[in-house]
């Protein structure tokens, strides 16, 4: 396996298994254990954080990927594709970020005295709105990885 296969498979490991943390934290919150939600929102942040030096640093060492299809399928099928994948990507990334300033700043100590003029509320609906946000993020990651590496131009 060459060393472009590993940055991809990386790169995709990386943000299955954040995405898996981010629910496994949405869960732990649904239950009010709020210490428990926080550090795995923590730890999926982080590895959102390393992914995103993965990714960079893979479009650096090795450019964009080339799709192999036909003129017409890369307009039709691979840019809309490519187009809602960055836009949810960047979307949970900023909710991402929201949730854990929100969180850090105000929410430490639960859904006590305070909490609802720190936001709780929004904190929720964001945290909600994020966890469909980056599902999306993974179902169109991994048709991308599909379309780029297993796509067959039709002749
Ligand atoms: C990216 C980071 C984060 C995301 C995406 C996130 C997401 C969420 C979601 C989805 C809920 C609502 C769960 C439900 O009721 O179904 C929630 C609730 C909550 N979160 Fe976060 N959260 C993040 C970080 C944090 C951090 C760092 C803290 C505190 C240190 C925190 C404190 C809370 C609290 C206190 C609640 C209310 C829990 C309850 O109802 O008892 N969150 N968050």
């Amino acid at each position: 396996m060459n060393a472009h296969d590993v940055m991809w498979y990386g790169v995709l490991l990386t943000m299955t298994v954040a995405y898996l943390m981010a629910l496994w934290g949405a869960r732990a919150a649904k239950h009010h254990n709020v210490p428990q939600h926080a550090q795995w929102m923590i730890a999926a942040c982080t590895l959102v954080g390393v992914w995103l030096l993965g990714y960079v640093t893979k479009q650096v060492m090795f450019g964009r990927d080339q799709f192999l299809g036909t003129s017409e399928e890369y307009w039709q099928y691979y840019i809309p594709v490519l187009v809602i994948h960055t836009s949810l990507a960047v979307t949970t990334i900023g909710l991402g970020i929201a949730n854990l300033y929100t969180g850090l700043t105000g929410l430490r100590f639960g859904t006590g005295v305070g909490a609802m003029v720190n936001g709780v509320g929004r904190h929720r609906m964001q945290g909600k709105v994020l966890v469909g946000t980056f599902s999306g993020t993974i179902v169109t990651a991994y048709v991308v990885y599909v379309m780029l590496f297993r796509w067959v131009p039709s002749q």
